[in-house]
């Protein structure tokens, strides 16, 4: 079988994407910062489900990081037929909270490496005889989120990146999806350090990342541009596009405040 990486994967939504994948009989590379919770996974996902795992832990922060995946899938004449763009975190507060470079790495992580991956694999992708790439926005891409900006902005940078890539390639072997999850509970609020309010309001509306990864994989294999997962942020998105801007954004910033 030939290969997926997933990116992120060590723990939360990516973690059980690549599980997904793994119980279809896919090999995967994965990819995140934390070794040790990449060589476990690997290990007991080869052993549950007779794949081959591989584990790369490399820090997608770095600009040179995608050409580096790339060069490894090279050098292990890797066979790979699907992408999958997790990795990703926010940064919540006020926006002058965060130094330049702290935005610009989520920035690098969430849209940089993402896109260059995309740029590296593709022609490769092509000459398999079906390939998907799926990209995991958030819900969080259909309006302005005032103390989570930075963020949101780079989901509907991944949204539309993806939707055009989707009409590019709809008429060849390549698949684009775009994925936008809500509120999920993975380790997501921890590392955007979001505030008391931000952690009960997403508490409200959880949704597991098994659950999450289920919809993701099934909708990626279905060949869908774009899903929403999940009732309540399907109806956010339509409020967002119905009700004037201001109203969601002084609404999304009682909550991210
Ligand atoms: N949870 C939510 O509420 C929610 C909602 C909408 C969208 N999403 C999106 O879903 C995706 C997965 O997030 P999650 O909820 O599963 O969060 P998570 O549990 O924090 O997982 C994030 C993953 O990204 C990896 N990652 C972060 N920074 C990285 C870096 N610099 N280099 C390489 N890998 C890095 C992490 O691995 P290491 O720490 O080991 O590097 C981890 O595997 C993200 O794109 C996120 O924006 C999440």
């Amino acid at each position: 079988m030939s290969y997926a990486i997933i990116t992120g994967a060590s723990k939360g939504i990516g973690k059980c994407i690549a599980t997904e994948l793994a119980q279809r009989g896919y090999d995967v590379l994965l990819v995140a910062r934390s070794t040790d919770l990449l060589n476990s996974l690997a290990q007991s996902l080869s052993q549950e489900y007779a794949i081959t795992a591989k584990a790369l832990s490399v820090d997608m922060a770095s600009a040179d990081t995608a050409a580096t995946i790339f060069d490894y899938c090279q050098q292990q004449q890797l066979s790979v037929s699907i992408i999958v763009n997790n990795a990703g975190y926010g940064l919540s507060g006020t926006f002058e909270k965060y130094a330049a470079a702290a935005h610009e790495a989520m920035l690098q992580v969430n849209i940089m490496s993402l896109t260059q991956l995309c740029a590296l694999f593709i022609p490769q992708l092509k000459k398999q005889p079906q390939a998907y790439i799926l990209n995991i926005a958030s819900s969080a891409a259909y309006q302005a989120v005032p103390y989570l900006g930075a963020y949101a902005a780079s989901k509907a940078y991944v949204l539309r990146f993806s939707r055009a890539l989707y009409q590019e390639y709809k008429n060849s072997n390549l698949s684009v999806s775009c994925v936008c999850p809500g509120p999920t509970d993975t380790d997501f609020v921890n590392r955007a350090l979001l505030g008391p309010k931000g952690m009960k309001a997403a508490a409200k509306v959880n949704m597991t990342p098994e659950q999450v990864a289920q919809i993701a994989v099934k909708a990626m294999f279905a060949k869908k541009p774009t899903t929403i997962v999940g009732w309540v942020n399907k109806l956010g998105a339509f409020l967002a596009w119905l009700l004037p801007n201001t109203i969601v954004e002084r609404s999304a910033m009682s909550i991210y405040q």
